[in-house]
């Protein structure tokens, strides 16, 4: 689920300002930040299009704003108090501003419902992940200075018919949301409190809204779930689609649209999907794969439904079926009675996978999960610390192993944008999703080129073009 890439925390809190040149000055104004997963970020973006709908208008500076909307995440204790910080500087911006709306979305909003509204009063509106089109009502009560709260969860909402607003984009990489919700009751995990039953959304929608985004020049599309593999839908005619199947209709929009998607369940990646992306080369070999731990004992208090030997030869079935494909990784270190040996297990089996790319947590225990009601948090926090001190190191050096096996290839790259560091500089990704910079010369954003690889740090691949690929 959760950056750029996935979970990418270097991107909470960001400012979602769509749409500005289209609003009329007269207009209410709101300002969305966005905190957490990709999953997040994407609601944002239907928000910004349900109140546009309604004659709202964008900002990117909260202080014109007349309500200030804050997505919100729960996965840890953390998430929650960075959100709690900045509501309450809002309280105080508020004193000054009466009649500036506060609101808080997404999981914190459903977890924590009215509490927020009674105990806290630091908010004047609270709407849970699938009451979003009840926010422009839900403002006008809030506006007459009653409490307004949604947070219904629903069996049906996909959103589907809401095309997501994207002017914060880069133009060329756009999530596409395709499922909701999350049936697994992993025993850490708070989601299936917060974003409710898995639902998948109508396959003509979401290869509609992707093609309309490839006629809008955007050359790749992430799909998003909490657990992609599970998707699965059925028409009125009882036709069904799953999830290697929806990836094929995706896919064949344009052989110059990029498809990637992000989260799979180990138990669920089927070789059928692994096969569907050995089939079209606009399939991103890259696979999102969380292994959460490394043992077998604690990945069955974790309620994974995999051993660590399963999750090995999935591993092995990929790397089968997709020569070089990348994967990456969620890790939690220190969950509930892990031990030393558990430890050195995921330590172990990171050796194995040797991931591109790894998530990396100190478990964080969240009331109400199952594995807070059932199990202590037992290992102290600078164990839990140590850990993934360790994990985190172990990592650094598989990613760089990994990045320096690219030097010396010739790659292909969608060109993303101009590079942080010099306006001379272009950067874009690879089919493995790694970052690579080279010189602009002619090219632009939106177009392929390979780029020849000449050097790496940890984090990006360095080189220059030897031929575009695209006319
Ligand atoms: N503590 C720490 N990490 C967690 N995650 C989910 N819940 C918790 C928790 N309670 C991590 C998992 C998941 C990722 C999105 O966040 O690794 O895959
Ligand atoms: Fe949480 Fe597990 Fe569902 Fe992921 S698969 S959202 S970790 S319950």
């Amino acid at each position: 689920m959760l950056d750029q890439k996935v979970h990418d925390e270097s991107r909470q809190g960001e400012a979602y300002a769509p749409g500005v040149e289209t609003v009329n000055e007269f207009a209410k104004k709101f300002y969305i930040e966005s905190y957490g997963c990709q999953m997040n970020f994407n609601d944002s973006e239907i928000v910004a299009s349900i109140l546009q709908n309604e004659g709202f208008g964008a900002t990117r500076n909260y202080e014109e704003a007349d309500f200030i909307l804050l997505n919100t995440c729960s996965i840890r204790e953390k998430a929650e108090q960075t959100v709690r910080t900045r509501l309450t500087e809002f309280r105080k911006l508020k004193r000054g501003k009466p009649g500036m709306l506060v609101g808080v979305l997404g999981c914190m909003a459903e977890r924590l419902k009215s509490k927020f509204l009674e105990e806290e009063k630091l908010v004047d509106i609270v709407v849970g992940p699938d009451a979003y089109r009840t926010l422009p009502g839900l403002i006008q009560e809030a506006e007459t200075g009653q409490k307004a709260i949604n947070v219904l969860l629903s069996r049906e909402e996909t959103y589907a018919d809401i095309n997501p607003v994207r002017l914060d984009s880069n133009g060329v990489t756009a999530f596409v949301s395709i499922m909701r919700g999350c049936n697994n009751m992993c025993t850490f995990c708070v989601v299936p409190f917060t974003r409710g039953r898995e639902r998948s959304r109508d396959p003509h929608s979401i290869v509609a809204e992707a093609r309309d985004l490839y006629d809008r020049g955007f050359r790749e599309v992430t799909l998003l779930g909490q657990n992609v593999d599970s998707y699965y839908y059925i028409n009125g005619e009882d036709q069904s689609t799953n999830f290697a199947q929806l990836l094929e209709k995706v896919a064949l929009i344009s052989p110059l649209l990029r498809v990637r998607f992000s989260t799979s369940h180990p138990k669920d990646i089927t070789d059928e999907v692994l096969y569907t992306m050995a089939k079209y080369e606009n399939i991103c070999k890259y696979i999102h794969l969380p292994v959460q731990s490394g043992s077998t004992r604690v990945l069955q208090l974790m309620n994974r439904t995999y051993t660590r030997e399963w999750y090995m030869k999935k591993v092995d079935r990929i790397k089968e079926i997709l020569p070089g494909c990348g994967i990456s990784t969620d890790i939690i270190t220190g969950f509930c009675t892990e031990t030393e040996e558990d430890h050195r297990d995921t330590l172990d089996i990171m050796e194995y996978a040797k991931y591109d790319l790894a998530y990396m947590f100190a478990y964080s225990e969240r009331p109400g999960t199952l594995a807070a009601r059932r199990y202590q948090d037992d290992v102290p926090d600078e164990v839990k610390k140590r850990r993934l001190t360790e994990v985190v190191s172990l990592h650094r050096r598989h990613a760089l192993e990994g990045m320096q096996q690219e030097v010396g290839k010739t790659l292909k790259v969608l060109i993303e944008g101009t590079s942080k560091r010099s306006e001379e500089q272009l950067f874009g990704r690879t089919d493995q999703n790694r970052v690579v910079v080279f010189p602009r010369e002619h090219y632009k954003k939106g177009e392929y080129v390979m780029v020849k690889v000449n050097d790496c740090t940890a984090a990006t691949l360095l080189g220059e073009v030897v031929e575009p690929v695209e006319a």
